[in-house]
């Protein structure tokens, strides 16, 4: 039996299978809003069989956008407009719908990625980005503005808003965007994070305001619907964030109700060096499961129904998360049940395409 399409529960949240949408950005939102693009895009996706579906990152403030087109929810108007996308959704599909908040700190204020994806001045249209220290990402970018206690305060603020707003159009779940080298990755990583208060230096002091915001969106969320993270488990540069950094970081998340990790790696220099290859962060989610016993989703160059199926039968992931695999083939989890002898669910106006020769890939 396919332990790919075996149920899950993530506290008190039942996925009917180990596949997950990962969050993907689609620069498509005016001043935040969602519109019809997000409802042709999440449609599709939500009819696509994954157990959980999760919303591209999403700011939690206008200023922590990676670019003027992302998603937002940080307002009334950027509210209401996902509300009206996710109940369209909803019409058709159960899927259980998390939502990935984040902000982007340094990497805020870019062109759009195929416009070229430069980040842009103030006098291009940019705006002031906000980090932790003011260390610019790139050499030839203007250095972003070290934030103060006041900015800190508001940013634990606007994201346990964002939270609330969450919560109230019905999100399952919240992630936490703390990887990729955004806001919450650059408290973490030793690289980005120069500040010599109590938010910078040890290892204590850098994990302090991720979590922190932890904290706050956790108190901010229903209790009974799962609030995790994804991080970035290293930066493939010496002397940056690290495997074992991110295992004292994953068991600290864990003492404050963090349901589960979501690994992921890199983003945070531009003199990473990764080695690429087929479920490449693989072995650090295997470690941190391994040794923290968190649910923890795998994600990053997993393209084949078998390569997921042993990443879960192997222990090394108790979900595995697709990307470019779910937007190149939207039927992805269909094809896996089909290759690997289970079922999924499907909207019964398509039930009759089921391949000729197999029984039973299609239940309601
Ligand atoms: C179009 C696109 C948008 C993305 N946007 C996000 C995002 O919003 N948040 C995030 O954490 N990762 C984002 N990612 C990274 C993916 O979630 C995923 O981790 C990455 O693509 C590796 O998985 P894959 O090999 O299955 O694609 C994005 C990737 C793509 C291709």
């Amino acid at each position: 039996m396919s332990q790919l399409f075996s149920q899950y529960r993530i506290g008190r949240l039942a996925l009917k299978n180990r596949i997950v949408i990962a969050p993907m950005c689609q620069y498509s939102a005016v001043d935040g809003a969602a519109g019809d693009w997000h409802r042709m895009h999440l449609g599709h996706l939500a009819v696509s069989g994954a157990g959980l579906l999760i919303l591209e990152a999403t700011a939690v403030a206008p200023e922590g956008r990676i670019s003027n087109r992302d998603l937002g929810l940080w307002s009334d108007e950027t509210e209401h407009a996902l509300r009206q996308v996710v109940t369209s959704v909803r019409t058709f599909s159960d899927i259980p719908l998390a939502i990935q908040l984040g902000h982007a700190g340094r990497k805020a204020s870019a062109q759009l990625p195929w416009e070229g994806g430069r980040r842009l001045p103030v006098s291009e249209g940019g705006w002031q980005v906000l980090a932790p220290s003011a260390v610019a990402y790139g050499p030839d970018e203007d250095a972003p503005l070290a934030l103060d206690a006041a900015g800190l305060e508001q940013i634990r603020a606007d994201f346990a808003a964002a939270a609330r707003r969450a919560a109230r159009l019905g999100f399952a779940a919240v992630e936490l965007h703390g990887a990729h080298g955004y806001l919450l990755h650059q408290f973490l990583s030793p690289l980005s994070n120069h500040r010599e208060d109590a938010y910078g230096g040890s290892l204590e002091n850098r994990m302090r305001f991720p979590l922190e915001v932890m904290a706050e969106v956790r108190a901010a969320f229903p209790a009974e619907r799962p609030v995790g993270i994804r991080i970035s488990a290293t930066d493939w540069v010496a002397g940056g964030w690290d495997l074992e950094q991110s295992l004292e970081f994953a068991r600290r998340l864990r003492t404050l109700g963090c349901d589960f990790i979501h690994v992921s790696s890199g983003g945070l220099s531009p003199e990473q060096q990764i080695v690429l290859g087929s479920g490449y962060q693989l072995p650090f989610a295997e470690r941190i499961r391994r040794e923290t016993g968190m649910t923890t989703i795998g994600v990053g160059l997993i393209t084949e129904p078998e390569e997921a199926e042993a990443a879960v039968a192997q222990g090394r992931a108790d979900l595995v998360a697709l990307g470019r695999a779910m937007l190149y083939d939207p039927r992805w989890p269909w094809h896996a049940a089909a290759r690997l002898g289970a079922s999924v669910e499907a909207p019964p106006q398509y039930w009759r395409c089921q391949p000729r020769g197999l029984k039973d890939l299609f239940k309601a």
